[in-house]
């Protein structure tokens, strides 16, 4: 048994339906289900009894107390997140709320749980932190890409969340022992991703014929990594990843967003032509930066290949591809994602940023 924390979201999701399609061991997976949690996600194991899904909080300590006591897990694999750059920094509140109390009030159960067990048990026990390379800050062009030694320099409410969670899980791994893994991932695409997060939001505004909002001048850069190949990242890093180190994971896939919007763009032409017969391009709308925008994110992903044999196995285009068409065929997921909060965040986010 493994304990998952938001295994409602987009990776958590993909993660707990790919553990088991490969392994027979049960998950407990417990979520909140803010905004970006959906039941729907998981809708293929609603009559799986290897999979256990809680609706709580991982600030609720003698809920998470009593899940460890009851499922005696083997490890946690936390995900639980707030997780849009752009909503922390509409309203960061939240973010320290979940990223930061929320690691610390599972570390906490975490290590008396832990504490409690003997010899094999003890042993074995692994608690796994999920995080992303924004803890590392902002590139120029010509810097080399992050390494797990590059200093934590974060520059959104969003990041600086979760470098300090990263903090206390490297303090709790230093000070009580605790047996802790950290992972620093760059950005995930792939099916089931909440439509705020730039690759979904621009497919769903293409298809419904609406701007597709490029922020600045779109030549941002960010890393990108298929979420499988992520799960898959995860999966190498609890079965042999060293205590208390971190791995970065990466798909060695810079691209700008502009370059990411236009290849969007291009398969959908290909796939679904729009009705009125213009390209897809033809929406493109430079809006207003994000403020405190990094510029550059890169990874080098060469530890977790050295230690643990693990790369992507998907290249942008095949992933992409695969996006694509997971989104056109799961349309009516869409449509249920779509409720009146994400129209709330859409007013909230887009209505004032005009064309720059
Ligand atoms: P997401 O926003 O899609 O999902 C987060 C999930 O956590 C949701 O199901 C939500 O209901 C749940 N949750 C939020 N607060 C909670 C709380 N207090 N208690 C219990 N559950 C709670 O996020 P995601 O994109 O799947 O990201 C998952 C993790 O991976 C996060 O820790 C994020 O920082 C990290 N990460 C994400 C990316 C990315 O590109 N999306 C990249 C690197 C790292
Ligand atoms: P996002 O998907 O929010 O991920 P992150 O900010 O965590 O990297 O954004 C990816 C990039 O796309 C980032 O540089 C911001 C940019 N972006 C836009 O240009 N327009 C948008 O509407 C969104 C949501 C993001």
């Amino acid at each position: 048994m493994i304990l998952v924390t938001g295994g409602a979201g987009f990776i958590g999701a993909n993660f707990v339906l790919d553990w088991l399609a490969q392994a027979d061991e049960p998950v407990v997976n417990l979520d909140k289900l803010t905004y970006a949690g959906n039941p729907e996600n998981l809708a293929g194991l609603r009559d799986d009894p290897r999979h256990v899904f809680v609706q709580g909080d991982i600030n609720d300590r003698p809920l998470v107390a009593k899940l460890l006591a009851r499922h005696r897990p083997r490890a946690i694999v936390h995900f639980a997140a707030e997780s849009h750059v752009d909503r922390s920094i509409n309203g960061p509140g939240e973010f320290i709320q979940t990223n930061i109390n929320g690691t610390f009030s599972l570390l906490e159960e975490a290590r008396a749980f832990w504490q409690g067990l003997a010899g094999a048990d003890k042993a074995a026990f692994r608690f796994l932190h999920v995080s992303t390379d924004e803890v590392y800050g902002s590139l120029g062009p010509n810097d080399p890409p992050f390494a797990e030694t590059t200093a934590y320099a974060p520059n959104s409410p969003y990041s600086a969340s979760k470098a300090a969670s990263d903090h206390l899980v490297r303090a709790y791994r230093h000070t009580y022992g605790l047996p802790t893994l950290t992972t620093n991932c760059s950005n995930n695409y792939g099916a089931c991703q909440f439509p705020e997060k730039l690759i979904p939001l621009v497919l769903l505004n293409a298809l419904n014929g609406k701007p597709l909002p490029i922020y600045g001048n779109g030549l941002n850069v960010r890393d990108w990594l298929y979420v499988g190949d992520h799960c898959a990242a995860i999966r190498a890093v609890l079965a042999g990843g060293r205590l208390g180190e971190t791995y970065n994971i990466g798909g060695w896939n810079e691209k700008t967003n502009l370059d990411v919007v236009h290849t969007l763009c291009a398969i959908l032409d290909e796939l679904k032509p729009a009705a009125n017969g213009q390209p897809y391009a033809s929406l493109i709308t430079y809006v207003k930066d994000r403020p405190g925008h990094d510029a550059r994110y890169a990874i080098d992903a060469r530890k977790i290949e050295r230690e643990l044999g693990w790369k992507p196995a998907e290249t942008f285009d095949s992933g992409i591809r695969k996006t694509v068409a997971w989104y056109l065929a799961n349309l009516g997921w869409v449509e249920n994602v779509v409720s009146g909060e994400y129209q709330n965040w859409m007013a909230t986010n887009y209505q004032n940023r005009g064309a720059s």
